[in-house]
């Protein structure tokens, strides 16, 4: 399980998307779970609240395992913000747990602003907004960081995709 955390616009979803394709070429099974889909779904009606976010966070977090059963290399890409939630996640099963920090500043996430909802949490038209009105705790010990302020999208991949042949010994050559 390759665990995501950071802010929402931090570039989560992104180099999941982009990982599992190099993956794929080297006909390596994966699933991404992401937060925004699951919401969709498996995980409609929980809102962000912070009994909500630890509802969703145990989910994905058994759903991850399940597929780590059916070998694939799970990619969870969730803003899951707090440390006792992600430790949770990571003690169903912590030899095949990696914790990846997607690192980018408050400051760069409202100036992305993607999907224009900082903007909204700003002027107090959403509530419980990560980062402006809902805490997130940065993870203190993470497996790998990938700093997406600093490096360029398709290094933060090639950086995880590295990490992830070596930690979990996936590759032929
Ligand atoms: S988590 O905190 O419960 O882990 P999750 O990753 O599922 O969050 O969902 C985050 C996504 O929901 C964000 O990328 C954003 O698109 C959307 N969203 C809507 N409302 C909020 C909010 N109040 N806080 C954070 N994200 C929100």
């Amino acid at each position: 399980v390759l665990w995501m955390t950071g802010l929402s616009g931090s570039g989560k979803s992104t180099i999941a998307n982009e990982l599992e394709q190099k993956l794929h070429k080297d006909g390596i099974k994966t699933f991404i779970l992401d937060g925004d889909n699951l919401r969709m779904g498996l995980n409609r009606g929980l809102t962000f609240s912070p009994e909500d976010r630890t509802e969703n966070i145990r989910r994905t977090a058994e759903v991850a395992k399940l597929f780590t059963d059916a070998g694939f290399i799970v990619i969870v890409s969730l803003i899951s913000p707090y440390r006792s939630e992600r430790k949770k996640a990571r003690d169903i099963r912590p030899e095949y747990f990696r914790e990846i920090y997607v690192k980018a500043s408050l400051e760069e996430c409202v100036k992305r602003d993607v999907k224009g909802l900082y903007a909204k949490a700003i002027r107090s038209e959403i509530n419980n907004f990560t980062g402006i009105s809902s805490p997130y705790e940065e993870p203190i010990n993470p497996d790998l960081t990938l700093n997406t302020e600093q490096e360029k999208i398709e290094d933060s991949v090639l950086k995880l995709e590295n990490f992830v042949t070596d930690e979990f010994s996936i590759k032929n050559s």
